[in-house]
């Protein structure tokens, strides 16, 4: 074992149901070929999201018990605000129930239709966030972050002369720059220190303010005491205040490091965009002390972001997701390099180089792991992203890759090697599966609702 066992034993179980082969094509023909539309109590290992998926710790149950319900001053408010204060440094700290809110305030508030915001990658919530005011979310991930087989080892880094060239050019159209740490939409790779002070020296030079997507922050902070020079004695806590220092404020899904299944939070120095945001809070969330969320939540979310910091449990959590890679990379299946903080992105287009872009790979797959294994994975490729441009012609993201997302704490290594041996399987009949094609979509974030079918073989070759 190269990698430490987990370190917590296992107090509660949730027993999981054995479903039938039968059911499981019963089930995945119904949802449209739409995994998010499966019931999840028909899945073995759910592997769809890290998001909301975390097994809380008894310190974090306990605090449960401790909920404070005031409508206003909840006790627990205090502890999440001075636990947010100390780890991250912001000033003002606004609860709201979940990521894509604290983004919706932001956006909504600040941006005005014409806006750029330059980010590494946006995340598909956050892009959509900007996008709804009518603004442009623009990505500006260094080259080796699209680059899938790079084992670069911050590869979520923001390509600080990309970044000068557009501020040089559109600086008084871009209210701020944003950074996502772990960039999730690039394979969950970190950014490291060096970057962000680079990317903070450019801000600074055309005053644009930084502002991070902290969601998976711990993660991000233990690979820079990993991976970058300088930091191997520093703790993973005071890499996290060093690499906030450098900003001016964050949003935060507290679904991920925080630990909790609900929450999350936007963090500002700037007391003007603070108080038109708590003015919308109040309207469309809750008052500024619960933000959408119960005390006891909140009070789970302070304890959280603490344990997260727990070097133990990081070094644990990075090397059980480094394993399950390991495992996949030894049978020669197509993976994103350097492993992931947070998950094992494969790579459609290298797993199923036979089925074009158009055919969905990377849902072709996410269908065969639960259809043969129980298995839930997601697509983030062309589905997700494809779109078509202002001449009607449809634009291929340029990674196609299926997210095997590891939830915290949750599953046992033994789970890991279950999933490792299915994805096998697959690839060593990868020339079974079939390509993909939509019957019904959305309008916006159609991968959620979408629903597909499966492209007959004679329709294959007449397309070729
Ligand atoms: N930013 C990033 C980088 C994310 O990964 C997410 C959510 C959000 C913002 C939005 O947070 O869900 O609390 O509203 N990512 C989840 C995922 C959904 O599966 O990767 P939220």
């Amino acid at each position: 074992m190269r990698f430490p066992a987990e370190p917590f034993r296992i107090k509660v179980v949730e027993p999981l149901r054995r479903v039938s082969q039968e059911e499981r094509e019963r089930l995945i023909l119904e949802a449209g070929l739409n995994i998010f539309a499966v019931p999840a109590d028909s899945i073995y290992v759910d592997l769809l999201t890290d998001s909301g998926t975390s097994a809380m710790s008894d310190q974090q149950w306990a605090g449960m018990m401790l909920g404070d319900e005031s409508y206003a001053g909840s006790k627990n408010f205090y502890h999440f605000e001075k636990t947010v204060r100390e780890i991250f440094g912001f000033r003002h700290v606004i609860p709201t129930h979940q990521g894509r809110v604290a983004e919706n305030l932001l956006f909504s508030t600040i941006l005005k239709a014409g806006d750029v915001v330059p980010n590494n990658i946006h995340f598909d919530t956050t892009r959509a966030n900007v996008q709804h005011q009518g603004a442009e979310a623009v990505d500006l991930v260094i080259d080796e972050g699209l680059v899938p087989a790079s084992t670069h080892p911050f590869k979520g880094n923001l390509d600080p002369v990309k970044l000068d060239r557009l501020l040089t050019e559109k600086g008084a159209c871009v209210p701020m720059v944003m950074l996502t740490v772990t960039n999730n939409s690039g394979g969950g790779q970190p950014v490291s220190m060096a970057n962000v002070r680079a990317v903070r020296e450019v801000c600074t030079r055309h005053q644009v303010p930084l502002i991070f997507d902290a969601c998976r922050f711990a993660e991000n902070c233990f690979f820079i005491q990993q991976r970058e020079p300088g930091y191997a004695n520093h703790s993973v806590e005071s890499i996290a205040k060093e690499l906030f220092s450098f900003g001016d404020g964050c949003t935060m899904s507290a679904k991920k490091d925080g630990l909790v299944n609900i929450g999350g939070f936007l963090a500002l120095n700037d007391e003007d965009w603070a108080k038109r945001i708590t003015n919308l809070l109040i309207l469309i969330e809750g008052f500024p002390t619960y933000g959408g969320l119960a005390g006891r939540d909140l009070e789970a979310i302070a304890r959280g972001l603490k344990e997260v910091l727990n070097e133990d449990y990081l070094a644990f959590r990075i090397g059980q997701v480094a394993h399950l890679g390991e495992l996949l990379m030894n049978a020669g299946v197509p993976i994103v390099t350097p492993v992931g903080g947070h998950a094992v992105y494969v790579d459609a287009k290298r797993f199923l180089p036979d089925i074009p872009q158009s055919q969905f790979p990377g849902q072709a797959l996410v269908v065969a792991l639960y259809r043969d294994y129980g298995i839930r994975a997601v697509e983030v490729g062309s589905l997700m992203f494809a779109q078509p441009d202002a001449s009607g012609t449809v634009q291929y993201p340029q990674l196609e890759l299926v997210r095997l997302a590891v939830p915290r704490r949750v599953y046992t290594t033994e789970h890991m090697r279950y999933v490792a041996e299915s994805v096998i399987e697959v690839f060593e009949h990868r020339d079974r599966l079939k390509g993909l094609r939509l019957t019904y979509e959305a309008p916006v974030l159609r991968h959620f609702t979408a629903r597909l079918e499966e492209i007959a073989e004679t329709e294959v070759g007449a397309a070729r």
